[in-house]
């Protein structure tokens, strides 16, 4: 193998072979074909088996630990309520998630809406619902109050400086928009307390995509600690501690999955040695990326090459259907999706239409010669992936599908020019000569 050519491997039930990469058997080069690129490609089987993988660690660990689906990575509503089924509640960032959520059939008890920076109108969404509300911060108590009493309050805590999988993606530390210290938050703990509230949580939410077990036996700790703090405060144990997302997945052919099993031990074995017993309070956990991030490719086809060097090869995929690679300098695997090609090998740039420089989807891939037509797959796509996708350049956001054993579904269909102008008055229509 030459450098480069080592490929993140695809998980099941995707593979690649001699018909090129396949879902359950089939090319999906006939999904391109049916339903156009850019295109979404959802493997329900591999949404079903990362909660299942998540669930199985930490059950043995914890007797009442929970699942809430962070709906903001994907909010398909096929998808959050194929989450649903496999027993998943929700974490709502807005009030659209909340109804997403709703609709999708996640019962109120078992959803949280992580406030930052909120409106009184999104707060008031979240009081409607009747959910567990999460401050960012302290101070926002009295507002909430003033518009209504949560059936549970929690606060998210800022652990300080820790890890994360990009600088972008670090949500700790004085340099973070989010959360506030402890001692803030017991401040807003007894100020409810003296309101009447007695059903409380504690949160955290230090970073996302972090593949160390380490790094959660930290927040155990960090989470057992807090829950301590806020009993004596407030005089009453904590219902639920939520750590936060984070769990992440291999985009790089040289990362190694996070290991589950371990995770689960070391953030619970945290927990206990604050002095928190298995099942004292709820554990939960609010997972985007590792439900959903690897059951996805993105199909996009190649529109134009131009050899260099630099070799760039254009695709109708782009910053405005996956922005991670121009946001965060974000890998994701490139594969050729038909029919494997012999030859030499290029270092190629993946780049879109969009009339901006930093429209790259991919750097430094060496690829076979590629043409017009040519079949593209970008790997690990599910999270962040059309949940961050936009009209810019006045570009119709691509399609979803949901593909399982029996064939594909269309979960959202391709917008069309009339899409980009919905709301947008009618325009008298110009008279006479330019
Ligand atoms: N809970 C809260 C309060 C969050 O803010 C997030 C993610 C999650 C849970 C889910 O985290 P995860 O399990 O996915 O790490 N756009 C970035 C990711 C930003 C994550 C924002 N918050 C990306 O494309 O990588």
């Amino acid at each position: 193998m030459t450098p480069g050519e080592e490929r993140t491997a695809l998980p099941e039930p995707f593979a690649t072979g001699p018909d090129g990469v396949t879902v359950h058997g089939r090319p999906v080069a006939e999904w391109a074909g049916r339903f156009g690129t850019p295109l979404y490609l959802t493997a329900e089987h591999r949404v079903r088996e990362n909660v299942r993988r998540l669930r199985a660690a930490f059950a043995p660990c914890w007797p009442t630990y929970r699942i809430l689906y962070a709906v903001k990575a994907n909010s398909n509503p096929a998808i959050v309520r194929l989450l649903r089924e496999e027993g998943c509640g929700a974490d709502c960032s807005s009030a659209a998630e909340i109804r997403i959520a709703r609709e999708a059939g996640v019962p109120a008890a078992e959803m949280l809406y992580t406030a930052a920076y909120p409106s009184d109108g999104e707060l008031g969404a979240a009081l409607d619902a009747g959910l567990a509300i999460n401050l960012d911060d302290p101070a926002l108590v009295e507002r909430l109050f003033r518009l209504g009493q949560p059936s549970r309050l929690s606060f998210r805590l800022n652990p300080g400086p820790t890890e994360a999988g990009a600088e972008g993606l670090r949500f700790s530390g004085r340099q973070s928009k989010f959360g506030s210290s402890l001692g803030a938050a017991l401040r807003g703990y007894r100020w409810a307390r003296d309101r009447g509230l007695r059903r409380f949580g504690l949160h955290t939410m230090p970073g996302s995509n972090i593949l160390k077990p380490r790094h959660f036996g930290g927040v155990g700790r960090f989470l057992g600690r807090a829950a301590r703090r806020v009993a004596r405060a407030t005089g009453v144990a904590p219902e639920f501690a939520d750590a936060g997302g984070g769990l992440g997945v291999p985009y790089r052919p040289r990362e190694r999955p996070l290991d589950l099993n371990r995770t689960a031990r070391e953030l619970t074995d945290g927990l206990r040695r604050e002095g928190s017993p298995a099942g004292g309070f709820e554990l939960w956990n609010e997972p985007g990326r590792l439900l959903v991030a690897d059951s996805t490719l993105l199909l996009t086809r190649v529109t134009h090459v131009k050899p260099g060097p630099p070799n760039f090869v254009g695709v109708d995929a782009g910053m405005h259907t996956l922005l991670r690679p121009a946001l965060y300098g974000a890998y994701h695997e490139v594969y050729v999706a038909g029919a494997p090609r012999s030859g030499p090998r290029r270092r190629t740039i993946v780049t879109g239409p969009i009339c901006e420089n930093t429209d790259v989807l991919a750097r430094g891939r060496y690829l076979p010669e590629l043409r017009p037509g040519d079949l593209l797959a970008l790997g690990t796509a599910g999270a962040y992936g059309f949940a961050m996708a936009s009209q810019y350049n006045t570009r119709p956001r691509p399609a979803e599908i949901l593909v399982s054993p029996r064939g594909a579904r269309l979960i959202r269909r391709r917008e069309t020019f009339e899409d980009l102008l919905v709301g947008v008055p009618a325009s008298p229509r110009p008279r006479g000569r330019p």
